[in-house]
């Protein structure tokens, strides 16, 4: 028999999102549905190895559903990496009486989850909420949706001025390690060519298509590269090349950076949020631990933490035709 929960805890961990704040809420007021208390440790990792938490009831999360950011702030802990730091957050969960708990947050964060589960034996349960949508198990990543209207929004006024004055546009748009953003931006964007590390293109062949494009009658374009792409050291290296290897063509770079992690929730992750928060709860209360909830086939389902962190998110290849056929 699972023990009996009366008590949980919440925490928003590593690069913010938006649509944690509505995760937040999900899971405080399933929690006063249910009958059970619920705490909030802020900061993250480290609000738990400190200690530094708010009681949190239904009333508390009025009026954040729409909200970009963390009301419980976050953090990327480096004491929670050592053993002394994990067990400090085990004596407050344990001084505290709380029975479980629910990190929302991306594979770091996880892996720091299924660790402290490993030593302690505590419950936890993962809701993935990052921008990068560069985690297994689920469809969509908290924030993804949103980040993906903000950068498109971007890319739409870029394209204003990149027309009127016949310029070549890099924008760079996050994604330490996944093209996620970039393709699915670059798609909706109406990008000449997309960068991602998933696919080297190689300087050359980026310089044949651009040439390419302007021979059929373009007279500005648009390349949408992911943070984490190798084809150049960095956009800057990108801009150089190709200004010392293309003819005629102005060319600007813009970096979007950390805009596209704030903002209002868009619709679809207000949706998704409140959704996981529930599965996650009530996957503790049924005596559950060490998973992920996440988006599968529009249902909520549940993954291992341990398969969530390791592994590969695939890139949609048939999005990637789809962005060759469109900058013909
Ligand atoms: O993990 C999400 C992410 O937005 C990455 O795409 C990006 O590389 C990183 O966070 C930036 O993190 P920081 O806030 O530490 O600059």
């Amino acid at each position: 028999m699972p023990k009996l929960i009366k008590k949980l805890a919440v925490l928003t961990s590593g690069g913010d999102s938006p649509g944690m704040n509505a995760a937040i809420r999900s899971v405080v007021r399933t929690c006063a549905y249910h009958n059970i208390k619920c705490i909030g440790f802020y900061r993250g990792y480290e609000g738990l190895i400190e200690g530094d938490f708010k009681e949190m009831d239904a009333r508390s999360v009025r009026g954040i559903i729409n909200k970009g950011g963390t009301i419980l702030k976050s953090a990327r802990s480096k004491e929670f990496r050592t053993k002394e730091g994990r067990k400090k957050a085990h004596e407050h969960l344990v001084k505290n009486d709380v029975d479980g708990l629910v990190v929302i947050g991306g594979d770091g964060s996880f892996t720091g989850a299924l660790i402290f589960n490993q030593e302690f034996g505590f419950p936890v349960m993962g809701i993935p909420g990052t921008i990068d949508n560069d985690i297994f198990g689920t469809s969509n990543t908290l924030g993804f949706d949103t980040a993906l209207n903000t950068v498109v929004d971007a890319i739409d006024k870029i394209r204003d001025t990149a027309s009127s004055h016949n310029r070549l546009f890099f924008i760079e748009v996050m994604g330490r390690d996944a093209g996620h953003i970039a393709l699915n931006t670059g798609v909706a964007g109406g990008a000449e060519e997309i960068l991602i590390p998933e696919e080297d293109l190689g300087m050359d062949r980026l310089v044949d298509s651009l040439n390419r494009s302007r021979k059929s009658g373009k007279t500005s374009s648009i390349v949408v590269v992911a943070e984490g792409d190798k084809i150049g050291k960095n956009i800057f290296e990108l801009k150089d090349y190709v200004d010392q290897n293309m003819e005629g063509y102005d060319v600007r770079v813009s970096v979007l950076g950390h805009m596209q992690r704030g903002g209002p929730p868009s619709c679809f992750d207000r949706v998704l949020a409140s959704r996981m928060g529930v599965k996650a709860v009530e996957s503790l209360l049924e005596g559950k631990t060490n998973f992920m909830v996440g988006l599968l086939n529009s249902k909520m389902e549940l993954t291992p933490l341990d398969k969530a962190i390791k592994g590969k998110t695939k890139i949609n290849l048939e999005l990637l035709r789809v962005s060759d056929i469109m900058s013909t």
